[in-house]
């Protein structure tokens, strides 16, 4: 049984319980309810960018000081998806070419994700307007 179980068995078979409990169980329950609408695209898009970005941009985007920039505090990340597109297009410096490497839709999944996510920047990008950059 795991933690959320053992709430929830506790709360069956002892009635209501404390409010700290019902609060734990009220939390948990939304996060089930919300994780339920938000997590799948998040997890896939999410999956793309540590296999393809995290190497050098590291996990958090947060890069490494004069090696690798940061994507959080980054102007072309902050500015449009379409700039973002043209990097991994283009390649830049030491960094690759994605260019054939990774599809349109995968592009668009971790631009977003990078612009959303980590840069809190509005505006999602699609994989059709990738497609019309190449
Ligand atoms: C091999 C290491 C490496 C990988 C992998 C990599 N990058 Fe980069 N990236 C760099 C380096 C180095 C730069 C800086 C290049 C320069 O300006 O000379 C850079 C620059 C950028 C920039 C421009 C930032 C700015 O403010 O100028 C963006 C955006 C970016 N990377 C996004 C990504 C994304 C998204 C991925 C994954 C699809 C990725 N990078 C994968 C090394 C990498």
């Amino acid at each position: 049984m795991d933690g959320n179980n053992a709430i929830f068995y506790q709360l069956q078979t002892k009635g209501p319980g404390s409010a700290l409990q019902q609060s734990i169980a009220l939390f948990w329950f939304s996060g089930l309810i919300l994780g339920s609408f938000l997590t799948p695209a998040t997890l896939a898009s999410e999956k793309l960018f540590l296999e393809n970005c995290a190497t050098c941009h590291q996990k958090d985007g947060q890069g490494i000081p004069k090696v690798y920039p940061s994507l959080v505090t980054s102007e072309v990340v902050r500015g449009s998806g379409v700039d973002v597109a043209y990097v991994l297009l283009i390649g830049r410096g030491e960094m690759p070419s994605f260019k054939g490497a990774l599809s349109s839709a995968d592009m668009a999944s971790i631009i977003n994700y990078v612009r959303a996510t980590l840069a809190h920047a509005d505006g999602e990008i699609t994989a059709a307007r990738i497609d019309a950059l190449q």
